[in-house]
């Protein structure tokens, strides 16, 4: 049956790293059907509106989002689409892989494989209460943790490492000197892994895990943490595997989901022709692991490290020369 998946182009590299995409994804067959969406930059150009209603009600009806990165304009007047869309649909859990793979820039080359399991919706991220005093001295943020949001985020990355045969979770937290809200993250998830003997858990403070990151990066596995925590953490792994261009997300919920790259629009680059796509495509592969069909993700997953152990037309990012096209169709003949 065909799958019918929402599409947002996006802003910046956007447009150019989702043409690529589904170059690649065509060329698998895999009977998906495309509902172009718009939101962000160009949406607000066409529309009047950053985040239209339409793209809204096609992401209801589909279920499935693949999404390239949108530009937040920063300072007032902005709420990130981004975090407003894992909101509406409450996505709760962000589920950012980090793989080790042949000829990336990165300081270590081979042996890991974290995924880290980040809490999507509340937190730090919240729009409520962000506000600064009318003399400009004072600024505030409300940070909301509550038992409920800590406990099926938790839950779903013993879950999911059970689900996927991984051996240790670590519970990342602050709960030192952020006593309320990961004080109770951390409660939480302790009484969440008790229920888990097969699986080993450990709890790290987030600076401690920043550092144990950079020096003994093999020792984690499955990382689960809060909002802020998990988006700061997750670009730490993207960078130790080669950077943000091989490091996909998925944002998941009981009622949808939205796959996409972990960086942004990249403004530096857009229009260059020389984006790599390869973590929209790697987001992608996450999509068919999520739609059921794991031998077609580790079909496409396959192609993209031949492709990087050929070192065929890889981007500037990755060392290359070649463009964001050129790579995609040497993914594609690799599949
Ligand atoms: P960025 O991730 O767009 O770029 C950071 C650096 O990485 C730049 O030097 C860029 O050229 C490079 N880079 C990123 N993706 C690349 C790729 N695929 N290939 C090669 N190089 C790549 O971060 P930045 O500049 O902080 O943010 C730009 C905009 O993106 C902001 O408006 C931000 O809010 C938005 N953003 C959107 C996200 C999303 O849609 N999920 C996530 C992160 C940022």
């Amino acid at each position: 049956m065909t799958q019918t998946i929402t599409v947002i182009r996006g802003d910046g590299i956007g447009p150019e790293i989702m043409a690529a995409t589904l170059h690649v994804l065509d060329a698998m067959k895999l009977d998906l059907a495309y509902e172009e969406a718009d939101a962000g930059m160009v949406a607000l150009e066409k529309h009047g509106d950053l985040l239209p209603q339409a793209t809204l009600d096609s992401i209801k009806r589909n279920k499935i989002a693949l999404k390239a990165p949108l530009t937040t304009p920063v300072g007032e007047g902005f709420t990130s689409i981004n975090v407003t869309l894992r909101r509406i649909f409450d996505l709760y859990a962000n589920v950012r892989p980090a793989h080790s793979f042949p000829n990336t820039k990165s300081r270590f080359p081979s042996g890991i494989d974290i995924i880290t399991v980040r809490e999507n919706t509340e937190g730090a991220y919240m729009s409520d209460g962000q506000a600064v005093s009318e003399d400009g001295e004072t600024a505030t943020l409300v940070q909301k943790v509550t038992h409920k949001g800590s406990e099926r985020i938790v839950r779903y990355a013993f879950e999911m490492a059970r689900k996927i045969g991984r051996k240790k979770v670590t519970v990342v937290h602050k709960a030192n000197i952020m006593k309320s809200t990961s004080g109770l993250f951390l409660k939480t998830a302790r009484q969440v892994a008790a229920q888990y003997p097969d699986i080993e858990c450990n709890e790290m403070i987030v600076d401690n895990t920043c550092m144990q990151l950079v020096m003994k990066p093999e020792q984690f596995d499955v990382i689960v943490t809060t909002n802020l925590f998990g988006d700061i953490i997750s670009d730490l792994c993207a960078g130790l595997v080669g950077g943000l261009g091989l490091a996909p997300g998925a944002n998941i919920g009981e009622h949808g989901a939205i796959f996409e790259a972990v960086h942004g629009s990249a403004p530096d680059i857009a229009g260059k022709g020389i984006a790599n796509h390869c973590a929209l495509l790697l987001a992608a592969g996450q999509m068919l692991d999520h739609l059921g069909m794991p031998e077609q993700a580790a079909r496409l997953r396959n192609a993209i490290v031949a492709t990087l152990e050929a070192k065929d037309d890889l981007t500037p990012d990755l060392g290359g020369s070649g463009t964001t096209t050129r790579f995609a169709e040497a993914i594609t003949r690799r599949l």
